[in-house]
């Protein structure tokens, strides 16, 4: 019964995703991996002994991510930056207080209501933009997150995010304002502008206030 409301409303957010007979549906299909804290707990400790990339090199702390494990919103930006790499929590700099106070606005916390985390885990040396290598080498970890979280709604924050998870080149303005899936599954995902990118444009502020709006909907109608 929940399985048909949600493929209803996923119709009618035009995101039904069609598979042959037999295809596993990773968003639905009992065969996806039992959560455990251990599980957890392993996943975590992997990410802080991870050298997949050169990052491993010059990070302080990897940073995995912050929130609840079962949150039904999965809140994806870029990489951490210097403040984050001090203190292993992703968005705790000046855009994740902006972050913070976007999420009070629809009636969420960060430690209860959702699990924020990044497509890469170590900090890049001068906060440049993580690289193609980097961001692939990164993604079993997200990987990982996303099967064990199984959110019903993504949010990226950022152009990187958002591409990375798409597959589009299209630039952020393009690329928001409308409803995308993650890779193969029907998991909706929705972009908006990074809160970096809010704190020098805040004339953009009412159009991220529209999108954080359509989650929040989002939310609400899509079955737990
Ligand atoms: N910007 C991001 O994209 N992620 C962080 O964790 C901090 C700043």
């Amino acid at each position: 019964m929940i399985d048909q409301r949600r493929r209803r409303m996923l119709d009618e957010m035009g995101l039904t995703v069609w598979r042959s007979r037999g295809q596993a549906d990773p968003t639905t299909d009992a065969a996806r991996p039992a959560t455990s804290a251990g599980d957890w707990a392993g996943l975590v400790a992997s990410i802080e002994a991870c050298q997949r990339c050169p990052l491993h090199a010059t990070r302080q702390r990897a940073v995995p991510g912050v929130g609840d494990q079962a949150a039904r919103l999965m809140i994806i930006g870029e990489a951490p930056g210097a403040e984050e790499d001090r203190r292993g929590e992703p968005f705790v700099g000046r855009a994740g207080q902006l972050l913070d106070a976007m999420l009070a606005a629809i009636g969420l916390d960060r430690h209860q209501d959702v699990f924020i985390t990044n497509v890469i885990k170590s900090r890049p040396p001068e906060n440049r933009d993580p690289t193609a290598d980097e961001i692939a080498a990164c993604r079993p970890w997200l990987d990982a997150q996303l099967a064990l979280i199984q959110p019903s709604v993504i949010l990226t924050v950022g152009k990187v995010a958002a591409q990375s998870l798409t597959g589009s080149r299209q630039p952020m303005g393009k690329l928001r304002d409308q409803w995308h899936r993650l890779g193969e599954t029907d998991i909706p995902l929705r972009a908006t502008y990074h809160p970096a990118y809010l704190l020098r444009r805040p004339d953009a502020k009412a159009r991220a206030w529209d999108d954080l709006v359509t989650v929040r909907r989002a939310l609400r109608e899509l079955p737990a």
